[in-house]
C-alpha cells in the first residue's frame, strides 16, 4: 500500500515519525477511553443549568436544605455547595455500600470535587449542577478536596466524607455540621 504521507513529505524517516506519533496519540487516547469505561468515570454532568448568583433563594440549593436525604429506595441525594474556599455542609455522611448521588452547585467560580482513589470526580462548573452517582465500599474517613484552581484559597478547599456502617444510618449533614463547629 502507498503511504498516504507520501504527499506531503519524501523523507522517509519523517513519515515514520508521523505515523509513530499517530499510533502513539490512538494508542493514549484508546487507553483514556478504556480506563474510563472500567473505572465507570463520568464527564461533567448532565447539563443543568442554574443560577449560581441565587443559589440560596432556591429550593434545593438553599443552606438549611444541604446536606445528606435518604431517598425512599434506600440511597442517598447529598446536596452540596462549592464556593472559595469550601465545601457545604463540610462533613458529609453517607453509610457503606449505599448508591449516593451527589448534586453540587458552585456560588461563584469554577471548583472541582474530587474523592480521591473513588470514581467520585467531576468539575463544578457555576451555572450548572454537577452529579455524580457513586458508592463507597469501605468505611472510613475520607478527604475530598478541590481540584481545579479556583483563587488563593485553593490549596485549603477541602472537605470531609465519613462512611458509616449501615446500621448507623444517617444522621444527616445538620449533626455533622454541629460537631464540626
Ligand atoms: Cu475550589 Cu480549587
Amino acid at each position: 500500500m502507498r503511504d498516504p504521507f507520501r504527499a506531503i513529505c519524501d523523507d522517509d524517516l519523517e513519515r515514520r515519525w508521523i505515523w509513530i506519533s499517530l499510533i502513539m496519540a490512538f494508542v493514549m487516547g484508546g487507553l483514556l477511553g478504556l480506563y474510563a469505561v472500567a473505572s465507570n468515570i463520568h464527564p461533567p454532568s448532565n447539563v443543568e443549568t442554574i443560577d449560581s448568583t441565587r443559589l440560596h433563594l432556591t429550593e434545593e440549593f438553599a443552606e438549611d436544605n444541604l446536606g445528606v436525604k435518604e431517598n425512599t429506595d434506600g440511597s442517598m441525594t447529598v446536596t452540596m455547595v462549592a464556593a472559595r474556599y469550601g465545601f457545604y455542609p463540610p462533613v458529609i455522611e453517607v453509610p457503606v455500600n449505599t448508591p449516593v448521588k451527589f448534586r453540587v452547585a458552585s456560588a461563584d467560580v469554577l471548583h472541582g470535587f474530587h474523592v480521591p482513589f473513588t470514581n467520585a470526580a467531576t468539575m463544578v462548573v457555576p451555572g450548572y449542577i454537577s452529579e455524580v452517582n457513586t458508592a463507597f465500599p469501605r468505611e472510613g474517613e475520607y478527604s475530598f478536596l478541590c481540584n481545579e484552581y479556583c483563587g488563593l484559597g485553593h490549596d485549603s478547599m477541602w472537605s470531609r466524607l465519613v462512611v458509616v456502617p449501615k446500621s448507623a444510618g444517617t444522621t444527616a449533614a445538620n449533626s455533622a455540621r454541629g460537631n464540626n463547629s
